[in-house]
C-alpha cells in the first residue's frame, strides 16, 4: 500500500490517502509540540519510536476486544489504518493527580485517586481544547448520548487492559488521552496514538517520568523516556 495525497498534517503526524478510500496511511513525525504548539521541538527518533509503541498498544486492545483503526506497520513511521470520521471529543482518564487536574483542582501531582476519573475536551486547536461536559457535547451535537456511551466504555475497558498490562512491567499508567472515530462501516473505533505523547507513564519503583512532561518540563532525557517505555512493552525478539 502507498502513500497516494497528502491529506492532513498535524503537530505529530501526517495522513496520506490509498488507493483503498477506506485507509489512509498515518506517518510519525519527530516534531514535538507543547502548550498548544507554542512550545516546539523534536525528539530524536520519536516517530518510529511512537508508532512502534503504539502498535504494541493497538494490537494488546485488539487482543481483548476493543475495536481500533490499526491494521499493520508499513515501515518504521508508517501504520495502515482504517480511515476514520473523528468524533471531535478528546477522552482523558486519570488514575493519579498530575498535569491540568493537579494545577486546575489544587490538589498535590502523585495524589492516587479513589477511583479513575473521566473528562471530555473540545478537539480544537484553536481554543486550546477546552474542557467540556456531556451537555456541551449534545448540546453542540458533537457526539449522540450513544456514541458516549461507547466512548466511555471503551476508554474504560482500555484503561483497565493498559493498567494491568504497565504494572506488569513496573509502570504506572498515570493519565492519558484517547480519540475515537466513526469508521465507513459506522462502527466506532479506537483511533489516533497511544504514546508517550499522549500518556503520562511513571517509573513504578522510583516515580520517574517516561514520557513527554520530559520535553514539556525541560526535565532532559526525553528521548532515553521513550525507548525505555518501548524496551519494558516489547515482546522478545519482535523488530521492524
Ligand atoms: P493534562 O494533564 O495536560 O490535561 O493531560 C492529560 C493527558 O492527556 C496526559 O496524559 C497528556 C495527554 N494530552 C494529550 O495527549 N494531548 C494534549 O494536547 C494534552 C494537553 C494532553
Ligand atoms: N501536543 C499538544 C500541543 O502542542 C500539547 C501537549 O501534548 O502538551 O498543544
Amino acid at each position: 500500500m502507498e502513500k497516494k495525497k497528502l491529506l492532513y498534517e498535524g503537530k505529530a503526524k501526517k495522513v496520506y490517502s490509498t488507493d483503498d478510500k477506506d485507509l489512509v496511511i498515518v506517518e510519525y513525525k519527530d516534531d514535538a509540540t507543547a502548550f498548544d504548539g507554542k512550545k516546539k521541538g523534536q525528539i530524536k527518533e520519536k516517530g518510529e519510536l511512537n508508532a512502534e509503541i503504539s502498535v504494541i498498544f493497538f494490537e494488546l486492545l485488539e487482543e481483548n476486544g476493543i475495536d481500533t483503526h490499526y491494521i499493520k506497520r508499513l515501515n518504521k513511521r508508517d501504520l495502515l489504518v482504517r480511515d476514520l470520521d473523528i468524533i471531535m471529543v478528546e477522552v482523558v482518564m486519570r488514575n493519579i493527580v498530575a498535569g491540568s487536574l493537579a494545577e486546575r483542582l489544587g490538589v498535590e501531582e502523585g495524589t492516587r485517586l479513589k477511583q479513575p476519573i473521566l473528562e471530555f475536551y473540545y478537539k480544537s486547536d484553536e481554543l486550546g481544547d477546552p474542557m467540556i461536559n456531556e451537555y456541551h457535547i449534545y448540546a453542540l451535537e458533537l457526539a449522540t448520548p450513544e456514541d458516549m456511551e461507547i466512548l466511555s466504555n471503551q476508554t474504560m475497558k482500555i484503561n483497565e487492559i493498559l493498567v494491568n498490562f504497565l504494572a506488569e512491567r513496573g509502570i504506572d499508567l498515570v493519565d492519558f488521552k484517547l480519540e475515537f472515530g466513526r469508521g465507513s462501516d459506522g462502527k466506532i473505533y479506537l483511533g489516533d496514538e497511544i504514546s508517550p505523547d499522549t500518556c503520562r507513564f511513571w517509573d513504578s519503583e522510583t516515580g520517574k517520568k517516561l514520557d513527554k512532561d520530559r520535553f514539556r518540563r525541560d526535565l532532559g532525557e526525553v528521548e532515553d523516556a521513550y525507548h525505555e517505555i518501548l524496551k519494558r512493552i516489547k515482546k522478545e525478539g519482535t523488530t521492524l
